[in-house]
């Protein structure tokens, strides 16, 4: 093989090589985690405080008595805090920190909401105030779609009544 055709073969393996490494570089800058972009645990812990204390005074979900029970039992609210920003810190993407325990808690979504006869009007109402809370903390919109979207893969789980037979 002549010099020339050697040192194209070394420059075009070198092209390749850069290029990979700037794709590689794009990626990795993609794929920071959903958990990181909206600023970790505290930044969630506080939309979801924002959030819970506006879901609990929400007549259009109060019509609902079972949820109206849990809603007017304030000694409910410090826990369900806790566990839905352990469970939003988990989905996207931060320390697996929701997990099941004795009493029941940091279980599915299905079995979470199996009690609560839960309308497709509630999970509406679910999805505004949680829309309004990401508007509030000025959360960006890309963030805000992926969180909104994700949100609703759930409706299947959550929603069961009127119950289907
Ligand atoms: C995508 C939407 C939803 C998500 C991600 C979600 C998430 C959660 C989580 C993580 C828990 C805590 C489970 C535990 O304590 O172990 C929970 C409980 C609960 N959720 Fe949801 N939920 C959603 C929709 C709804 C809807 C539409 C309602 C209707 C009002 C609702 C009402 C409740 C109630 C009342 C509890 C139990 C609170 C308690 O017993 O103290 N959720 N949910």
């Amino acid at each position: 093989m002549s010099q020339i055709s050697i040192r194209m073969m070394l420059i075009s393996s070198a092209m390749i090589a850069s290029l990979s490494l700037v794709s590689t570089s794009a990626i990795a800058a993609e794929e920071k985690s959903l958990f990181e972009r909206l600023g970790g645990t505290y930044a969630i812990a506080q939309t979801v405080d924002h959030l819970v204390n506006k879901l609990y005074v929400n007549n259009g979900l109060n019509a609902n008595p079972i949820i109206k029970a849990i809603h007017d039992d304030k000694s409910t609210m410090p826990g369900f805090k806790v566990m839905l920003t352990n469970w939003v810190v988990a989905r996207t993407g931060g320390p697996k920190i929701y997990q099941p325990d004795m009493f029941g808690r940091g279980v599915g979504m299905k079995e979470s909401h199996a009690h609560l006869n839960i309308s497709n009007r509630e999970f509406d109402i679910i999805m505004n105030e949680c829309k309004n809370t990401f508007y509030t903390f000025n959360v960006p919109e890309k963030e805000l779609g992926e969180l909104m979207a994700d949100l609703e893969s759930f409706r299947n789980e959550i929603v069961t009544f009127p119950h289907k037979e």
